[in-house]
Order: C-alpha cells, then sequence, then structure tokens
C-alpha cells in the first residue's frame, strides 16, 4: 500500500520498497486515494520500454483542472491559489482566490471555443510571468487543447520553429513584458515570428506594457474584451488518461528541438504527489518556486503540482537583481514564505553579492529550500543553508528533466538525510541505474556511470511531438529496456546519488539546456563562418559557460575580429535567443577531427578549460598537428 504524505524514514523505506515490489498496486492507490476521476482506468500500466510505449492508467476519464480548480471549491474557494509578485516593487501583489481562478480560467477557456480551439489543438503560449500565463495554461487544459508554453526569452526564430513544429493554430502573447529594469517588446517579436508561420489563425494579446501596438485585423484581439464578454461557466472536456496535456520544447544535441510530449493522468498524479512529499505542503504555507512557467520546472511545480494540492503557489514577475539583490529575500519576508526553490545558478549570483542583502531580511518563516537544473556546487550549497536557511532547514537538491516530467531523486525533508552536491535518494517508484558504457549495468555501492531509470513511471514523457522514432532513438536504445537520461551519476558508499552532469552534447548554462548543434547552426550561418565548434567551461556563476571555436572563410579573415565576435553573438541571439550567447570566441585554422570527421570536442573542452597538460592521445586525430596552434592563440 502505498501512502500519499510521507512522515518519517522507516515509512520512506517501506515505501519506497512496496513501490518497486509492486509498481502498478502502489500508484494505483495513490490514484485512487486523492484525485477526482470521471471514470476509474481498467488496467494500471502497459509498458514495452524496448519500444519506448508507455500508458498509465488506461482508460481513465478526467479533467486535470477539476482537479487543480473545481474540487477545491467547496471547502478552500477564498483560498490564494496564485499570489502574484509584480516586477515593480511599486506596484501592489495580487491574490487571486481558488474562486477566481476558476473563474478566470472558465473565461478564457470560452474565449478559446469561441476562437475555433477544439480538443487537441497545439496553442503556443508566450507570454511573461503574469496571471494571464496561468490562466492561458489551465485554460487549455480546461478545454482539452494542446499547450506548447515557449519560454518568453527565446527569439523570433527558435519562436517560429516551434510553433511550425507542432502547428499551433493560436499564440496567446502579451503586448510587452517587464523584466527588472527592461521592458520588451513581445509582440514585436511574434510578429516576426509569425511572417514564418502558415498554420496559424489567431492570436490574443494581453495587455502588461501598454505599449504601442499593431494588431493585424481578423488575426489579432486584445485578450481583455473578450474576457469581458465571455461566460464564466465553461464544461471542462472530458479527457482520456493518455490524451496529451501538452508540448514542451527543449534542446536536444542534435537537430531541431524536441517537442516532449506530456499525457493527461500520469502526468497530474506524479506531479501532485512528488510535490506533496517534496516540499513537505502543510495548509497554509505559502510555496515559492522561482522558475518560469515557460520551463518544465514552472509546469510541473509552480502550476500543476501545487493547485493539485490546493496549496498557495507564488509567481513572481521579475528578477533576483532587481531593483536590487536583496528581492528574493524581500519577498520571502512579505509573504513568509515556507518552501522556497530555485536554481543554483541564481544562488551563485547572489552569493557573489554583499551578505547584507539577505541579512537585513526575516527569512524565518522558510522550512525547506530547493535547488533544481544543475549540479549544486559545495560552495553554494553551504552559502544556502547557511545564510538563507540558517542551517535549520533542509535543502532538497532535486534530480529531473523536461521529460521525466517530475521530480526523480530527492531528499524528503525532515524524513530522509540531505548531502551536500548529492540529489540523494530516489522517490517512490523510481527505479535508477548505473550502466557502464558496454550497457551491463554497474551494481553495488561507490561507482559511478551512466543515469538510466529502469522501470516507468507515470510523469515519463510518451513521445517527441511528431517523430516518435527520434524519441527511441535518443532514450530508449543506449540501454535497451531502460530510459537513458543523458547525465552521469554517482552512488556513494551509502547509495546516494549525486549528478555529476550531462554526457552527450547538451551544454547546461544557468540551469538552460543548450545543445551545441543549433548553435553551431546560428553560427555557421554567418557569411564569414566557414565551420565552429561550441564546449562549455567552467563558470563562477553560470555553471557552465560556452566557448566558440570559431574557423572563418577567406572572405572573413580580412574582417575586425572583434566586430565579428559582435556579429556571431548577433547572430545567436537572434537565432536561439540571448541565453546562448558565446563568452568566448576563438578563430581557429582547424578542429581537431577523428578519422571519421567527428569533432573531438572532449580535446576542444580541456582547452577552454586551461586543462592542456593532459589532452590524452592525440595522435590518432586526423588532424593532429592543429592542437597545438590552438593552444597557442588562446
Ligand atoms: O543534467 C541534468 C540537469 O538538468 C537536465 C535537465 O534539464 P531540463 O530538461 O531543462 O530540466 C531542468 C529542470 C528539471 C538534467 O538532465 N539537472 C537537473 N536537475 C539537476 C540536474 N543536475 C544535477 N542536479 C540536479 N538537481
Amino acid at each position: 500500500m502505498g501512502s500519499y504524505k510521507i512522515d518519517n524514514l522507516e515509512q520512506y523505506f517501506a515505501t519506497y520498497r512496496s513501490s518497486v515490489e509492486n509498481p502498478e498496486s502502489f500508484w494505483e492507490t495513490i490514484a485512487e486515494e486523492n484525485f477526482v476521476w470521471r471514470k476509474k482506468w481498467d488496467k494500471v500500466l502497459e509498458h514495452n520500454l524496448k519500444e519506448a510505449e508507455v500508458k498509465w492508467f488506461l482508460n481513465a476519464k478526467l479533467n486535470i483542472t477539476e482537479n487543480c480548480i473545481d474540487r477545491h471549491l467547496e471547502t478552500n474557494a477564498d483560498k490564494t491559489a496564485i499570489l502574484w509578485e509584480p516586477n515593480d516593487t511599486e506596484e501592489k501583489p495580487r491574490h487571486i482566490s481558488y474562486k477566481e481562478l476558476h473563474e478566470q480560467v472558465s473565461k478564457f477557456a470560452n474565449v478559446l471555443r469561441e476562437k475555433g480551439i477544439q480538443k487537441g489543438d497545439r496553442v503556443c503560449i508566450y507570454l511573461p510571468m503574469i496571471p494571464e500565463l496561468a490562466f492561458a495554461v489551465l485554460a487549455c487544459a480546461r478545454i482539452g487543447a494542446i499547450h506548447s508554453v515557449v519560454f518568453a526569452g527565446f527569439s523570433s526564430t527558435a519562436l517560429a520553429t516551434r510553433i511550425n513544429d507542432s502547428e499551433c493554430k493560436m499564440v496567446i502573447t502579451s503586448d510587452g513584458a517587464f523584466r527588472g529594469g527592461k521592458t520588451i517588446d513581445l509582440k514585436k517579436i511574434v510578429d516576426e515570428a509569425l511572417k514564418e508561420c502558415e498554420c496559424v489563425e489567431t492570436v490574443l494579446v494581453a495587455e502588461r506594457t501598454k505599449s504601442n501596438i499593431e494588431l493585424v485585423p481578423n488575426r489579432d484581439f486584445l485578450l481583455q474584451p473578450l474576457l469581458d464578454n465571455a461566460s464564466q461557466h465553461c464544461e471542462p472536456e472530458i479527457m482520456d488518461a493518455e490524451d496529451p496535456l501538452f508540448i514542451l520544447y527543449t534542446s536536444g544535441s542534435t537537430g531541431k528541438p524536441k517537442g516532449m510530449l506530456h499525457t493527461t493522468a500520469g502526468y497530474m498524479v506524479y506531479a501532485a504527489y512528488t510535490f506533496k512529499n517534496i516540499f513537505q505542503y502543510q495548509e497554509n504555507d505559502i510555496y515559492w518556486c522561482t522558475a518560469d512557467v515557460g520551463w518544465i520546472t514552472g509546469h510541473s511545480y509552480i502550476l500543476y503540482g501545487p493547485l493539485a494540492n490546493g496549496a498557495t503557489t507564488v509567481m513572481f514577475e521579475g528578477v533576483p537583481s532587481y531593483p536590487d539583490f536583496g528581492r528574493f529575500w524581500e519577498i520571502v519576508q512579505k509573504h513568509k514564505i515556507t518552501q522556497f526553490y530555485t536554481a543554483p545558478t541564481a544562488i551563485r549570483a547572489l552569493a557573489k553579492e554583499n551578505l547584507d542583502f539577505v541579512e537585513k531580511y526575516d527569512l524565518s518563516s522558510v522550512k525547506v529550500l530547493g535547488t533544481v537544473g544543475e549540479p549544486i556546487n559545495e560552495e553554494a550549497w553551504h552559502w544556502y543553508n547557511d545564510h538563507v536557511g540558517k542551517k535549520k532547514s533542509p535543502i532538497v537538491d532535486t534530480w529531473w528533466q523536461t521529460e521525466t516530467g517530475g521530480i526523480m531523486i530527492s531528499p524528503i525533508p525532515y524524513v530522509t538525510p540531505t548531502k551536500p552536491t548529492y540529489a540523494t535518494l530516489p522517490l517512490p517508484g523510481i527505479q535508477p541505474g548505473l550502466m557502464d558504457e558496454n550497457g551491463k549495468e554497474i551494481l553495488g555501492n561507490q561507482v559511478e556511470g551512466r543515469l538510466c531509470i529502469k522501470f516507468p513511471w507515470p510523469s515519463m514523457a510518451r513521445t517527441i511531438w511528431g517523430n516518435h522514432q527520434r524519441y527511441k532513438e535518443t532514450y530508449f536504445t543506449a540501454f535497451p529496456g531502460t530510459y537513458f537520461t543523458g547525465d552521469g551519476a554517482l552512488r556513494d558508499e551509502v547509495g546516494y546519488y549525486r549528478i555529476t552532469g550531462r554526457v552527450d552534447d547538451v551544454i547546461i548554462v544557468s540551469g538552460h539546456n543548450l545543445g551545441t548543434a543549433p548553435i553551431e547552426d546560428a553560427i555557421n550561418e554567418h557569411p564569414a563562418v566557414a565551420e565552429s565548434a561550441i564546449v562549455g567551461f567552467p563558470h563562477d556563476v553560470k555553471g557552465n559557460a560556452l566557448y566558440g571555436y570559431v574557423i572563418l572563410k577567406e572572405i572573413g579573415e580580412g574582417r575586425n575580429r572583434e566586430n565579428l565576435k559582435k556579429e556571431i553573438n548577433q547572430e545567436i541571439a537572434d537565432k536561439i535567443g540571448p541565453i546562448a550567447k558565446l563568452d568566448k570566441i576563438q578563430f581557429v585554422s582547424g578542429l581537431p577531427k577523428t578519422r571519421s570527421g567527428k569533432i573531438m570536442r572532449r580535446i576542444l573542452r580541456k582547452i577552454a578549460a586551461n586543462e592542456t597538460e593532459n589532452l590524452g592521445d592525440i595522435s590518432t586525430l586526423l588532424n593532429p598537428e592543429v592542437v597545438e596552434g590552438i593552444i597557442k592563440g588562446k
């Protein structure tokens, strides 16, 4: 029997054991006791991991918004569901109750229906962190439309690629966005993107910055007047357990971004279950996750997980450095935040500033701290523990991915122990394994290998939108019968996991996944560039920064190098977004390659990190002579 809330260590071990011995009855109990179903399932699980096929709660019927909103109305209608904190400290926060959320989502859903959106249609959401973003996501879910949220920091080209890949019929955006001291013209970016997107019929525009925008007749509509005229009653679409809920794009090491598809019931059950346990959420807690809803963390742990538990979840529009580096802590004090969940890159950036920024606020409300997105280094962990948690709030280092839908390996605060830089133990239902390069599982403790998950869990992505073959090849062929995460990990003497980083060509910069291939493609589009290679190198705030090695064409040789560097970074900002800009660019005459022509990034990584003493055997390269030139030219 599984218990929804785990309260002590013994219970964790007992629950874990039963979840592994009998996963189906474990998840069945959780699903049965904690959610609203229009119809229960006929079967809990069907799977064939070799073919990348998984189904949970077969033939069950539900609507996730009934679970996240309607069912709380009876007892908690006036409780704050979303506490919105604006960018500007002068502007008032908004407390959106469950009742108001219900009204707003219902109206929005009716607007979507009125504009011709039906179950299964894709809707792209390109919005800043304003309440309309939450309403839009939930409105899609209400009517069974598949939302595809694109982070509002992506460029018009990146947006267009994502809109076209899943053939979105509608885009929901705003006139602009406030981010710290800056105003960003989102609508202009959308207009630019839509020049390349024939599939989009309608654009809904929320007004935030009141900036000057152009509305294309019959295509663009201001949102508010439509909402004002919409009914606040909206019958939810009854969804099958395996009906798609959303697509979320993530970078791959090659090719275009992967539209990870998540389905309804399994995702809901897992997001809700993990939220409750990992944050030990209790009635009246005020929980804050600083992520953007544009990433999976925002989907699962700002919206769906907390709302399914009837929690109060904070949504912050701004940035940690505005108006100064004390903003996070000012918000924690003001709203008496009880659980605070952020990224190592934010912690490192804040730890560099004067301690006064954190010390001057009362953080005594905090009970649990969390991190996500990349490995947290020891120094940042201790700073977080000492100065934010005052050594009394356990830190949950939560390992997971866009693909996994929810947290997979993490301490459970006040229940299982923590260890600096370790994600520690798998959650109930999660069966990790470490594999060697030959595909054999490495057993025992004090070992290191490639991290796989050996058994399906409810919130795993079901496919890559439009390309099941790629899904299968990327995640299920390296170690047949298991899901391969792309990460390396070690297991210590007592069985705790520590994630060591990516083992493929994905680089994590400030917690954002960036594939090398799309960045190289962007650089190579510059007319002066012949070829390029990107690697990551250690950076004290971002974790990793990007180092680009660029070979110029003849026409580039005579050009001013500093101008070229600026143009190359502009090319990247236009094609992908400012987050993918290179910190360093080195012009080189050649790139080290294997005899089959593959770029040896291992060598380039070492040069970028100044670790040139131990480059390994380079004699097998096609062109070993270029290596010395690259080192000298650094
Ligand atoms: O390399 C791991 C790293 O982030 C990757 C997943 O990125 P994304 O899909 O963008 O999702 C991020 C938010 C869930 C992983 O493959 N990663 C994530 N969390 C951790 C981590 N690395 C170490 N420790 C973590 N806690």
